[in-house]
């Protein structure tokens, strides 16, 4: 029996099914508005190739599309359908390489307020590549409706020629780098409280732009030894940021610290399959514990498998019955 539009809606809101197999661009304008609190979403790329697990398999998908516009009308209602389904500050991350970047920007950045590009360095140079440019780039365009998107938090390794030359000072709890307190002409303070005279160790400091922080909370640093005084004469303090306490540095727009599936130690299941820490970074930076995160491209389930792992909720689409019975058997033995 073919449910009326209205049943289904109904049907899926109570039973939230995690693995639904057929066409999003259908199976989509059956769901709720303002349901999900993310998207992620890795299409066909446009690319021309047929994907196959390997020569001899036939699980895959073919990747090609006679026109650009062809194209378009394959992801244009997906990205269409899932702006409705997103709440208000939830985001959208649409996943292609950086060769084939140019449609999907167009239609993201029509049917969306913001978009920020992520590049993610998914592999090293390409030594069998003799007459063009090595490609090594994907671009994730993160997309959302309003300014400030939910966000949390998240850090990347620090960079190792930072890490191997920024460390240089040493004390008893450890090796440390120079955190600035002082601004700079450039960024001279307007708030009077920041400036004010610090006497310490017979000497006076009075940066004459100002301190970054009141004077409680230096003298609380400087209470607990947090605080580096040069011996150069006029020398400004720092303060000590120490390695074995650093969580990394603040999440930026280029992830070259994630490594592909070919290049990792994950199992291929899926051609195209992506990898789960990649996953894992998208639902942290935009999700809470318990949110729900939309898949209508699964393939072989990557965006579950991260999503169980990290206690968020998933909705995975695939037309292909292969990828669906693999995201299954993913969730299953990987979570
Ligand atoms: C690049 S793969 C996704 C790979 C996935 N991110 C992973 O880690 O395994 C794209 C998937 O989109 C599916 N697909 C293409 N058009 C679709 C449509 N209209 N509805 C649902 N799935 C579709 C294909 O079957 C294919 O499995």
């Amino acid at each position: 029996m073919k449910l009326s539009p209205t049943k289904t809606i109904v049907a899926l809101e109570t039973r939230m099914p995690k693995y639904i197999l057929g066409d999003s661009q259908e199976l989509l304008k059956e769901m709720q508005n303002e349901s999900v609190d993310c998207v992620y979403m890795d299409p066909p790329f446009n690319s021309d190739a047929k994907y196959r697990l390997n020569p001899d398999s036939e699980l895959g998908f073919d990747d090609v599309f006679s026109s650009n516009l062809e194209y378009t009308n394959l992801v244009e209602p997906i990205v269409h359908e899932c702006k409705r389904l997103l709440k208000k500050n939830g985001s959208l991350f649409f996943h292609i390489s950086a060769n084939e970047m140019a449609v999907p920007l167009v239609i993201c950045e029509k049917h969306f307020k913001k978009v920020q590009p992520i590049f993610w360095k998914r592999s090293r140079s390409k030594n069998n590549v003799k007459t063009k440019l090595g490609s090594t780039i994907d671009v994730i365009l993160w997309c959302s409706n309003v300014k400030k998107p939910k966000f949390n938090m998240t850090y990347q390794p620090l960079d190792e020629y930072y890490a191997k030359n920024s460390y240089k000072n040493k004390d008893s709890r450890g090796n440390y780098a120079l955190g600035h307190i002082v601004y700079t002409a450039t960024q001279r303070t307007k708030n009077k409280d920041r400036l004010y005279s610090l006497n310490h160790d017979d000497k006076a400091y009075e940066p004459e732009n100002g301190w970054r922080l009141s004077k409680q909370d230096l003298l609380g640093l400087i209470d607990d030894d947090r605080v580096h005084f040069p011996t150069k004469e006029g020398a400004n303090p720092y303060k000590k940021i120490y390695k074995h306490e650093s969580l990394g540095k603040p999440c930026t727009d280029l992830w070259d610290d994630i490594h592909s599936i070919a290049q990792g130690t994950e199992s291929r299941r899926y051609p195209t399959q992506k990898p789960v820490s990649l996953l894992k970074r998208i639902i942290k930076l935009t999700t809470d514990e318990g949110d729900v995160i939309l898949d209508p491209v699964a393939g072989s389930g990557t965006t579950g498998v991260a999503a169980k792992l990290l206690n968020r909720d998933f909705i995975l689409i695939d037309k292909n019955p292969d990828a669906i019975e693999i995201c299954k058997k993913r969730i299953k033995e990987e979570t």
